[in-house]
């Protein structure tokens, strides 16, 4: 017997990607069930080759029955809708970021700390991690297993895909303005995004860094290791999927580039392209669709005594969102949800 699946956000970037993940993985669901808000609801969703969804309204939607949801419709709905589902008894894997630094919500990455699902239990919500920190840690974790990380400076390069379905769209439509000399207008974005930079995601904090930069800090140390300092810039880029992460890392004790590359290559989700030649690196472009955290440029950084720096890219919807919320999924029905 299989389980009772529902995808909430399934008409959004991470929902779409959530269905496509759980066909391709062949995840064992007897019923899949496409959630999203009233505008959408009797719209279609494919699911796999040859299945076709058709699209229910959230809010009238009763969960009895459901056995796990995967849940991707922003902050606001989740806060409402998720506790609501698991009152209804079904174990849901958020990857909004309202209920990440709950105490009592794990916050969790399959590759570095599985053992964290456990605690889902008490409120029947796991969080899924910023997409930003799932793949810094997934690269971080063998390399603090080997050498403990004192200290992490991280510059992110985001792509618009990570802001929503339309957040794409405004880089494309910028993108074609330029080049038919239209007049250029900035609306999901607060600044032109097309052949620029932005260094701001999500709201400005009191100390003046962002929210996203706040996330990746707070929840790098309750995932790994409440002891690592993280400073992160995070900046919004001109590429519609992947996210690219430059990495500077200091370490306790002493690691060589041959072990740290050593204990990379070994790591799971983790896949080294390092070649120290034109093109022997991995960039956004290439990890679109695929699965896997690269690490590439991995090189002594020789202005601490312990230092590393690499440069990291996942495709944010993927290891970033959907992959990792399955992955959570497949250890909850192993470990947990037993059929
Ligand atoms: N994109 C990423 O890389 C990423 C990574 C990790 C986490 N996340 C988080 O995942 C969430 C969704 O991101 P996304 O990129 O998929 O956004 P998106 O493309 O804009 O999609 C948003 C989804 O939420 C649904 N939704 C919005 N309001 C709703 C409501 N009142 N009731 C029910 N459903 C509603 C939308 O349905 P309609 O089509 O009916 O409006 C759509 O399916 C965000 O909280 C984001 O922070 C995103």
């Amino acid at each position: 017997m299989g389980y009772r699946v529902a995808v909430i956000g399934a008409t959004g970037n991470v929902g779409r990607e959530m269905l496509q993940t759980l066909a391709e993985r062949d995840f064992p669901c007897d019923d899949v069930i496409a959630l999203a808000s009233e505008r959408s609801a009797g719209r279609e969703v494919s699911f796999g080759e040859d299945e076709v969804l058709k699209i229910q309204d959230l809010a009238k939607f009763d969960f009895k029955g459901v056995d796990i949801a995967l849940s991707s419709p922003g902050a606001k709905v989740s806060a409402v809708h998720s506790p609501r589902a698991a009152a209804a008894g079904c174990v849901v894997i958020d990857n909004t970021s309202h209920f990440r630094m709950e105490h009592d919500i794990p916050l969790v990455v399959p590759e570095v700390n599985p053992e964290a699902i456990a605690k889902y239990k008490k409120r029947g919500i796991i969080a899924n991690p910023n997409c930003s920190t799932i793949q810094m840690v997934v690269a971080l974790k063998p390399l603090h297993d080997l050498a403990k990380i004192k200290r992490v400076v991280v510059s992110t390069y985001q792509s618009t895909s990570g802001a929503g379905k339309d957040a794409m769209d405004e880089l494309f439509n910028q993108t074609r303005a330029i080049y038919v000399n239209d007049p250029v207008e900035p609306h999901k974005f607060t600044k032109q995004i097309a052949f620029n930079v932005i260094p701001h995601i999500d709201v400005f904090m009191e100390d003046g860094s962002t929210k996203e930069e706040w996330k990746m800090v707070v929840e790098t140390k309750k995932i790994m290791d409440p002891d690592i300092q993280v400073s992160a810039t995070c900046v919004r880029v001109p590429v519609f999927i992947g996210h690219a992460e430059s990495i500077n890392v200091e370490f306790e004790r002493p690691i060589t580039v041959a072990q740290a590359r050593a204990a990379l290559s070994k790591a799971p989700g983790v896949v080294v392209v390092d070649q120290r030649e034109p093109g022997g690196y991995v960039t956004p472009a290439e990890c679109a669709g695929e699965d896997a955290t690269y690490v590439s440029r991995i090189r002594k950084d020789p202005t601490v005594p312990n230092g590393l720096s690499l440069w990291v890219v996942a495709d944010n919807l993927r290891k970033g969102a959907a992959l990792n919320a399955v992955q959570i999924a497949e250890v909850l029905i192993k470990d947990y949800l037993k059929k």
